[in-house]
């Protein structure tokens, strides 16, 4: 009987969808730097400040800034219960986070998938993605002016499981945290930031290989100031 239960727990096991919460560390992962916990300015200030930017200076972002800039859209702040910069409806973390990079001295080009729990980039696709992201989103030409760009991403299965019909608002909700601590690290660091919600979702999906059941959120393209 136990031996029978025993094969049965293994079935299921087996059968499991995978659990995209996991975090693989591959070959291919950068390790960012630690993220800067003081700044030169005013909470008050920052927010004064923030506005939309669609025009970038070419200069590659450096990895200290693309590093402090995952960790202001998704950085654990507490490591014991894995909690993070932004909220999560019920702790269920839908949200994921993808760099889209230009070459720079310290990283190549291609998409990058942000691992909180490591603070690292695993890479996804390798080459200059941005021209195919500006052809799924109304060829706004800010993607493309900008040297990197962030996608935010929801994963519904994560969270539909305990919030059903009401998981889809959340998710939405979670990604407007995420996008507003980017532009307020953003107006930190002087790196201009835009949430841009008019794209084709299964084009998107396409550039960024993403599954069904992932839901693109925003695109934020990023630079420093002209
Ligand atoms: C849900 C949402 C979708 C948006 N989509 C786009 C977009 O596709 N392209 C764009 O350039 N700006 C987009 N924006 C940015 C707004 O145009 C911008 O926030 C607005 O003009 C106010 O300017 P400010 O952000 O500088 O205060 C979007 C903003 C929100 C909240």
């Amino acid at each position: 009987m136990n031996l029978l239960f025993f094969g049965f727990l293994c079935f299921m096991l087996a059968c499991s969808p995978h659990d995209s919460n996991q975090e693989t560390r591959t070959m291919s992962t950068i390790s960012l730097p630690r993220p800067n916990l003081s700044g030169d300015i005013s909470i008050e200030e920052t927010l004064e400040r923030r506005r939309s930017v669609r025009t970038f200076s070419a200069t590659p972002l450096s990895l200290e800034e693309i590093g402090q800039l995952a960790w202001a859209a998704q950085g654990i702040t507490d490591a014991a219960r894995g909690f993070r910069t932004a909220p999560s409806a019920g702790a269920t973390f839908p949200m994921e986070t993808y760099f889209l990079l230009t070459e720079g001295e310290d990283v190549a080009g291609g998409v990058y998938r942000y691992l909180p729990h490591d603070h690292a980039l695993e890479l996804v696709t390798e080459g200059d993605q941005r021209r195919d992201l500006r052809s799924v989103a109304l060829q706004q030409e800010s993607i493309t002016d900008a040297p990197a760009v962030l996608v935010i991403t929801g994963i519904l299965s994560r969270i539909e499981p305990r919030y059903r019909e009401r998981a889809m608002r959340f998710m939405h909700m979670e990604a407007g945290h995420v996008a507003q601590n980017i532009y307020l690290q953003g107006v930190s660091l002087g790196v201009g930031t835009v949430v841009i919600g008019a794209f084709e979702d299964d084009g998107v999906r396409s550039v960024l290989g993403l599954g069904d059941g992932e839901y693109p959120l925003y695109i934020m393209p990023l630079g420093k100031l002209p």
